[in-house]
Order: structure tokens, then sequence, then C-alpha cells
């Protein structure tokens, strides 16, 4: 059941050019959410039709919530004035997020600013004893967001950029190719992880059902009412009997299975 707090506005910084750490006193929320699960915030200032909008859960913890985002449009614009000590409605949790229990090693996969609901997720995996790997790629230095973050919880974090600027030089996929060749010749097993843009996100699926080791995609599609009722986020999915089903991401996902996503 899905909780509408009134919350105060702690703290809202930069989190790299572009984008902001939101963080809000929500303590009913941060005790229910779960890594991969979001929030629908209401933007002080729009109408009525464009009040709400989903954002990824960076951190929960301490009765406080954390989300990361980009400020893209009017919406995002308009909560970028917000203020610390402002009050915004809080809609959560929403959507069925990421199992936290890995049997082998867990290899995080994200793009952008795709790594906020993997922060969550390594955090609890780290809480839970795992050792979580996180691959983090971008065009370039600037889009490898919340590094810091990672690093104070421990998490080893590889980079990739396309022109080189920072880590590895190339794609993502390709550090993380060689830890699976590296895993896989050492008998271990692994669990992936991945949030971001859609060709991460396939390539990602490609190698978990290519090893047959369990994946776990996060969909980003476009969402408007976050609610199931307006059928904006739809992803095409098999069922069990191999049937096709348009899934609403933001019921049904935004996490699903690497092997039931038709693309
Ligand atoms: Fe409306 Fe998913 S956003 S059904």
């Amino acid at each position: 059941m899905a909780i509408d707090e009134i919350a105060r506005i702690v703290s809202h910084e930069e989190a790299g050019p572009g984008y902001r750490f939101l963080v809000v006193e929500a303590p009913k929320l941060a005790a229910e959410l779960v890594p991969g699960q979001f929030v629908h915030v209401k933007v002080p200032g729009l109408e009525a039709s464009a009040l709400r909008r989903p954002f990824s859960v960076f951190d929960a913890c301490d009765g406080q919530v954390t989300v990361m985002y980009k400020i893209v449009g009017r919406g995002t614009e308009a909560l970028a004035q917000a203020k610390p000590g402002d009050a915004v409605s809080v809609l959560g949790p929403l959507g069925r997020g990421f199992p936290v229990a890995c049997s082998g090693v867990p290899l995080l996969v994200g793009g952008g600013y795709g790594v906020a609901p993997l922060h969550f997720l390594a955090k609890r995996q780290v809480a839970a004893g795992l050792k979580p790997i996180l691959f983090v790629g971008g065009r370039t230095k600037g889009d490898l967001l919340a590094l810091d973050r990672f690093a104070a919880l421990g998490v080893d974090v590889r980079t990739a950029t396309n022109d080189g600027s920072a880590g590895a030089k190339g794609f993502v996929v390709d550090p993380l190719d060689d830890v699976l060749i590296e895993l896989r010749q050492k008998g271990e097993a692994f669990e992936l992880y991945t949030c971001g843009p859609d060709g991460l996100l396939k390539a990602v699926a490609q190698r978990a059902t290519g090893t047959g080791m369990p994946g776990w995609i996060s969909m980003d599609r476009h969402m408007i009412c976050g609610v199931g009722a307006c059928f904006a986020c739809i992803q095409k999915v098999k069922l069990p009997n191999g049937e096709a089903f348009n899934a609403r991401c933001c019921v049904n996902g935004p996490v699903f299975k690497a092997e039931d996503i038709v693309w």
C-alpha cells in the first residue's frame, strides 16, 4: 500500500552538472522502501495535470529518503527551485525493486543517473555482508555520478568512458566482460543488476541469459501516473507460458528478470 507522506526537504544539493540530490524527511517511506522501487514527488508550483514526477530512490535510511535526478524539463526545473525547509508530498513505495539477496558476486552495472537505484542496492548488499562490484559508464567523466558515495560504502568501482577521460576507454561492458571471464574461470557464481539506457540494459540482459546467471533489469520508461492507471509505461514481457504480455513498468516493474523482457 503506497504512503503519501508530506515530507520536509532536509537538503537539496548538486550531484554533478545538471543533477541534484534531494533529501527529504519521510520516516514511514524510508522504513518501507526497497532498492529499485521509486517514489512520486509532487512538484511545488506546477499545475494539477503535471504535478508528480517519478524518481528512483538513491538511499533510504534514518527516516530520510534521497533521490538523485537530472534537470531535464519543466517538472524537474520547478523542483530544482525547492529549498530546504519546504514541504513536498512524496508517494511510495512504488513498483517492484531488486532482490537484495544474491547467490554469488553481485555485479551492478549503471549508465548515467541509472546509478541511483544501484547505490541503494549496493548499500543494502554491503550491509548483508555481500561484496558488490559496480561498473559505471558514460560518454565522458562528467557522466560518472556519485562515485564518492559508492566508494564510501566500500564498493569496488570500475569505470569506463567513451572518450577515455576517466577509467577505461570504451564501453562499460568491456570491464564487465573481463570480470565475467575471470569469475567463470574460477567457477564463481554471480548475478547481474542494471539500470541505465536501453542499449546498456539489453547488453547486460544478453550477458545474463548467455551465461545462464540471474539478471535483474530496471527498465526506464516514461511514466505519468506511476500507479498503473495510464498505460504510459508499457514494456513487453514473456509470461511463464511463453505468451507476450504488456507489462506496466510502474506496477509490474520497473525491475524485471532478464529472460522475461521482449526487446
Ligand atoms: Fe501510468 Fe505506468 S505510469 S500506468
